[in-house]
């Protein structure tokens, strides 16, 4: 088991974060299907919860470079969102979220919605804190923070 705090090194299934749970009227608009913004808020919190337990820090969301919703999530579904580290760099975290709506009658699953997400770790004065490198051990770890740390290296661009 891995210390908890001031580690060189973590992997991702550290601080792999999964929340499940289901939609109810208030979440929904007129027609029974979920708001984005609700959807995103889950989103934002299940990814710092990955953030968190990668860094043991305060963080903060610095950017939600994209979030994509492919098929919509209706009222009553189970929803599961997982959020995962791609990439890190000295006190960036980039975090990939997919969540996925299951009929709670039919037990179908669709993937509803995918996001890319970067927070910060933030020392007690608020400035930017180095967290601990990401291990790498499979080529699909591997390959996923390469895209990151190209994403990490043209997001200040222009
Ligand atoms: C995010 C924040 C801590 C960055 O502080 P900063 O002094 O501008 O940081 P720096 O320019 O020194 O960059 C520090 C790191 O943050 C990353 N970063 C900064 N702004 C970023 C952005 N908009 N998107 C992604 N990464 C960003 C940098 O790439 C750098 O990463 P690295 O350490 O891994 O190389 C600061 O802008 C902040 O506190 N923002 C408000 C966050 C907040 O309140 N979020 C809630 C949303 S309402």
């Amino acid at each position: 088991m891995e210390a908890p705090v001031d580690v060189a090194e973590r992997s991702a299934s550290h601080s792999l974060a999964v929340h499940t749970t289901t939609v109810l009227p208030a979440d929904t608009n007129a027609y029974g299907n979920i708001f984005g913004g609700h959807l995103v808020a889950l989103i934002d919190k299940t990814a710092s919860i990955t953030a968190s337990r990668h860094a043991h820090r305060n963080v903060v969301t610095a950017s939600i470079d994209r979030v994509d919703f492919r098929s919509p999530v209706r009222l009553g579904d189970i929803v599961t969102v997982t959020a995962r580290l791609s990439y890190v760099g000295r006190s960036s975290m980039e975090i990939g979220v997919e969540v996925m709506a299951e009929n709670r009658l039919t037990g179908q699953s669709v993937g509803a919605c995918s996001a890319l997400l970067t927070f910060v770790a933030i020392d007690e004065a608020g400035r930017p804190a180095a967290v601990p490198r990401l291990t790498l051990t499979t080529d699909d770890e591997r390959a996923r923070f390469e895209a990151g740390r190209l994403r990490a290296a043209t997001r200040h661009e222009g």
